[in-house]
């Protein structure tokens, strides 16, 4: 695989994907967390999912060890795995791959075909989870906040949603910090959601449709 798509992208926004052995190895580095189905990996960066991919790999192989008996588990654990990872990135070609490299995988490893409702659930997660914007100025490419859904699998098929807004969750440690007229506070008061969902099925799922609605979400 090419590293680079054009010098001029290179010039213009240090376009250089990282090559699939140092991936692994900069994974290595927190290789408990990368195998384990709910940890949470945000890519501010994530061009066409280079890390992301050998994340959801990884997560995939620790649902497969776990709940590989279980069709019912596997399928739901396999979703939860791919909630848990998130991207940013500047350019629209770039993040529609990311988002086409996840969905191939988790469809490969379910054996999903593109009508299933795992299948369209995946894909609307997808286009919550992985956004097209700046990881700097932490706003959409249409210059809206941008917001990261938090999933929790509640067992049974449901799924829980809430939504924080990135910049913040990014400024939150300035307030936690020692001698910040905050520091008192509990994680809770500072982390607020900027909406809670009713718990859903994958068909819920499913039915919110897929394509880039980040610029819909609600603030
Ligand atoms: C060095 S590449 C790395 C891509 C990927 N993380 C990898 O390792 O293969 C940097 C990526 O960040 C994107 N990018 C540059 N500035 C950005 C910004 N402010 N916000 C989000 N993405 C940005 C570029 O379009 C490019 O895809």
């Amino acid at each position: 695989m090419s590293l680079v798509k054009s010098k001029q992208r290179v010039a213009d926004h240090g376009e250089v994907f990282t090559p699939k052995w140092m991936v692994e190895a900069m994974l290595d580095l927190v290789k408990g967390e990368t195998e384990r189905i709910d940890s949470r990996f945000l890519e501010p960066a994530c061009g066409s999912g280079n890390f992301l991919v050998q994340i959801l790999r990884r997560k995939l192989a620790a649902v497969e060890l776990k709940y590989g008996k279980s069709d019912f588990e596997r399928q739901y654990y396999a979703l939860l795995g791919l909630m848990c990872i998130y991207g940013i990135e500047l350019l629209a070609d770039n993040i529609a791959e990311c988002r086409a490299n996840l969905l191939e995988i988790l469809a490969e490893y379910l054996n999903l075909d593109e009508s299933a409702e795992l299948y369209l659930a995946a894909s609307y997660v997808l286009s919550q989870n992985l956004v097209h914007g700046d990881a700097l100025t932490m706003r959409t490419h249409d210059d809206r906040p941008i917001i990261f859904a938090e999933w929790g699998y509640l067992g049974k098929g449901k799924f829980q949603r809430r939504d924080f807004r990135l910049d913040t969750l990014a400024t939150s440690s300035m307030f936690s910090a020692e001698g910040s007229l905050f520091a008192h506070l509990a994680k809770h008061e500072l982390f607020t959601p900027t909406k809670t969902y009713p718990p859903m099925t994958v068909s819920e799922l499913a039915a919110e449709g897929s394509g880039d609605v980040q610029a819909e979400a609600s603030v």
